[in-house]
């Protein structure tokens, strides 16, 4: 078994076997990472570029991270102190640091498409970290990961999605690799909140929290992206809050031995009661950890596909 691709832009359209691939990949890796010496020498001689047009704590530091534990040489590009600040096209930057003899690119980008848009400019493979609100496929991974790693298992489990819908990048990771592993999903948030067309993504949708997650084995909570709304899309926070942030009262509708996940970085007390979030019930730091493990099996996967290319 082997990825069709060899790049990683999104979920949607990936099979249960490639998803399996990747998460029993990354069962190695999560091992490897508990050694006292966290390093192997898988990707010795590969050259990776972390190129973050975004902010990121999680994800640029869990690559870096990722890319060092297996040896391959990591460079990560700042905007803010690069020529795009003199008007450096995405292409020619990108094309420019090829020419430097790279490997690999791990792009995050406010622009829906970016990664897509480099497999059309340079050789290198792509890894989508987040472009626009349209996916993030590895935080999905890290977040099915995560799961199976407490369940042994995806089929069957109920998973509720809540928040701002519409923005998430998250959401739409998930809800594909969810729906291809077999689980149950359920999307909850305000109806400003939600995408168009929403029923096209073949599942059960909510405005209502306290319906949307009864019965639950997993509630993923996503932050409310004030950056990316540029009207007022709900009246106010403590609305917000009062509706939809989940707290230790609205946990007693969820199934015995729930599961509170966050992607991070969390609005402590808007979408997420402190208490919940530093519950017994939350793994919201394991995700953390769990995402160094799966980008390691990532970036193995794709670096062989590339040696194929080349053959
Ligand atoms: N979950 C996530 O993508 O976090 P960062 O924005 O910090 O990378």
């Amino acid at each position: 078994m082997k990825l069709r691709s060899r790049h990683l832009l999104g979920l949607e359209g990936m099979t249960r076997e490639e998803i399996s691939l990747i998460l029993d990949t990354a069962v190695s890796f999560r091992e490897i990472i508990e050694r006292p010496i966290k390093k192997v020498p898988t990707l010795r001689g590969i050259t990776v570029l972390n190129l973050f047009y975004e902010p990121s704590t999680r994800t640029k530091i869990s690559f870096e991270l990722a890319e060092k534990r297996l040896s391959a040489d990591s460079i990560s590009f700042a905007t803010a102190t690069s020529s795009v600040k003199k008007g450096e096209s995405l292409r020619d930057t990108v094309q420019n640091i090829e020419a430097m003899k790279i490997d690999m690119v791990v792009i995050r980008h406010s622009s829906t498409g970016a990664p897509y848009y480099l497999t059309q400019c340079i050789n290198s493979n792509v890894i989508n970290a987040g472009d626009g609100a349209h996916e993030h496929p590895t935080q999905a991974l890290l977040d099915m990961f995560t799961i199976r790693r407490k369940y042994g298992k995806l089929d069957g489990l109920r998973v509720v999605l809540i928040g701002d819908v519409k923005h998430s990048r998250v959401v739409r990771s998930n809800i594909w690799g969810l729906k291809a592993m077999g689980a149950s999903v359920a999307i909850c948030g305000p109806s400003t909140l939600m995408p168009y067309e929403v029923e096209k993504f073949g599942v059960e949708y909510y405005t209502n929290v306290e319906k949307a997650i009864e019965g639950a084995d997993v509630v993923n909570i996503m932050r409310i992206q004030l950056e990316r709304q540029t009207a007022g899309l709900f009246p106010s926070m403590r609305e917000y809050t009062n509706l939809f942030g989940i707290t230790k009262e609205r946990l007693k509708l969820l199934n015995k031995n729930y599961t509170i996940m966050h992607p991070g970085p969390m609005n402590r007390g808007i979408e997420i009661s402190s208490e919940v979030a530093d519950g017994d019930s939350s793994v919201i730091l394991e995700q953390v950890t769990n995402g160094q493990a799966v980008r390691m099996a990532v970036l193995y996967l794709l670096s062989g596909k590339k040696e194929e290319a080349e053959q």
